[in-house]
């Protein structure tokens, strides 16, 4: 056994990460169809640690390894050892004994690395302050369902330089894509991840300019899970930070629009886009599913 973690998207190369979504949309395919996946993961159990709200990313594990025969245990810090200050690299050992993999979302994203560190099942960041990871395997998905391979295309970020926006530069990087992204001054992605992208990555100021000729435009909230007594600060900020119809028509004609969700309608974006026929985002919340079954089996496989 060779032990693989999923703490930043940068653990996979771009080639697994091909192989992880062809899966993935061959497991989507068959569960539509009928085809039963239990015997899997029979038998295999997944913790998942929440720090923090989500609908989709605890539903999509669960219901992922419900599918795949499996279990999921929801462990939250109110009623777990976790939240009375229990050590993480014990609780990494303790759960490491028990179940087959773990799943965590929390703040500090060095939290998830020090987890990993003491744990010997595989680790899947479920959001941090800084990646969100999972969440860019069902983008790239919904992507390839849509459009094809994303080599060679343009992404169009728009918003904060955020946990979301973080992944993507990985995935620009280990995909061969150009990501353009127009952060507002003071709100740009993390320096250390955005040194390695080279030209992976083009930072800029203005909507338009990252919109230009887009493939695919990508926003997100302007204040982040832990944010909350930014949120006046942050909506001066991004103000101009908005995507509409006339920044839409800036991108290519066959540009689609995605947001991982939750989204704030006449915020970041307009209830036009968000519900337009560009927007692919009811297939990327779906695509967690089946992008998350396809990681775990991975992992499990490794
Ligand atoms: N996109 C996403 O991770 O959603 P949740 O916060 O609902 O899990
Ligand atoms: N950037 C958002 C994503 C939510 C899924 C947050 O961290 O709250």
């Amino acid at each position: 056994m060779n032990l693989r973690h999923f703490v930043s998207l940068a653990d996979l190369t771009g080639t697994e990460i091909r192989q992880i979504i062809q899966r993935a949309i061959e497991l989507k395919d068959e569960t539509r169809a009928g085809t039963h996946h239990d015997g899997i993961l029979r038998g295999k159990a997944l913790a998942m640690i929440f720090e923090k709200s989500s609908t989709r990313t605890r539903v999509s594990f669960e219901v992922g390894m419900q599918q795949l025969g499996g279990n999921a245990l929801f462990l939250s810090p109110r009623d777990t050892q976790l939240g009375r200050g229990e050590p993480i690299e014990d609780t990494a050992r303790v759960l490491s004994r028990m179940v087959d993999c773990v799943m965590i979302r929390t703040y500090e994203h060095e939290k998830v690395e020090r987890f990993a560190n003491y744990a010997s099942v595989p680790v899947i960041n479920g959001l941090t302050d800084r990646e969100h990871p999972a969440q860019l395997l069902a983008d790239l998905q919904t992507y390839f369902e849509h459009r094809g391979d994303i080599r060679g295309k343009r992404v169009a970020w728009i918003g904060d330089g955020n946990n979301m926006c973080n992944s993507y530069i990985h995935a620009a990087r280990l995909l061969g894509f150009t990501l353009s992204a127009a952060c507002p001054e003071g709100y740009d992605p993390d320096p250390e991840i955005s040194a390695v992208a080279g030209p992976a990555l083009e930072l800029v100021r203005d909507p338009r300019q990252a919109a230009q000729e887009a493939d695919l435009v990508v926003t997100d909230v302007w204040a982040s899970m832990g944010q909350e007594d930014e949120k006046s600060a942050r909506r001066q900020a991004f103000s101009g930070f908005f995507v509409d119809a006339e920044l839409m028509r800036l991108a290519r004609p066959e540009a689609v629009f995605m947001h991982c969700l939750p989204a704030h309608r006449e915020e970041e974006v307009s209830t036009e886009v968000l519900e337009g026929p560009q927007s692919v985002v009811w297939d990327e919340a779906e695509n967690r599913l089946h992008a998350q079954k396809a990681l775990v089996e991975f992992l499990l496989a490794a």
